[in-house]
């Protein structure tokens, strides 16, 4: 039987990934797994309590350890979180995981989109248009290197964008 690949979304903080997968499984009749979910439900706490009790390297290697119990499953749509392009390992098992989408958008929508957030430990540690941008200097390389295709998500709506990743990936 041939293998149906899975779907991978990669990219920034409020880039749409949660939204985008949901909504593509669903049009694509298709199981969803969203990373930092399932990390949340496997440890019973949420992001900000597993920073502040295990400190970013224990958020990481769940991380790590979901994206490899993810990308295992065949045929599903994963959204992953923003730096699971960070470790090297990461990087390759996504890329051999399945189809790489990164979403991508500009700092100047991150900050509309994360204006009222709390549940992002990241940007709770300074100016966070700077840490946006550092963050974005950092990352965009990665998840270019990362992905097999790039799709805005900063000027249209989610599902322009999934109509949009649907006609790429049938092509
Ligand atoms: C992070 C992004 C978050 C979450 C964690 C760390 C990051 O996911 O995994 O707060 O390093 O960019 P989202 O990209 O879904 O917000």
């Amino acid at each position: 039987m041939q293998e149906v690949p899975n779907l991978i979304l990669i990219g920034p903080m409020g880039a749409g990934k949660s939204t985008i997968g949901r909504l593509l499984a669903a049009e694509m009749s298709r199981n969803f797994h969203d990373s930092d979910h399932e990390i949340q439900a496997r440890c019973g706490a949420d992001i900000p309590w597993i920073f502040d009790v295990e400190g970013e390297q224990g958020f990481r290697d769940r991380e790590s350890s979901m994206i490899e119990e993810l990308v295992a499953r065949q045929g599903v749509v994963i959204a992953t979180g923003g730096g699971a392009v960070l470790r090297d390992e990461n990087r390759r098992l996504i890329r051999e995981g399945g189809t790489v989408i990164y979403l991508f958008t500009t700092v100047e929508q991150q900050l509309k989109r994360t204006a009222r957030d709390r549940n992002r430990p990241l940007l709770q540690r300074g100016d966070r248009e700077q840490l946006l941008r550092d963050m974005f200097a950092l990352r965009d390389p990665l998840y270019r290197a990362t992905a097999d295709m790039v799709v805005r998500t900063d000027r249209r709506g989610p599902r322009a964008v999934v109509n949009d990743i649907i006609r790429r990936v049938q092509r």
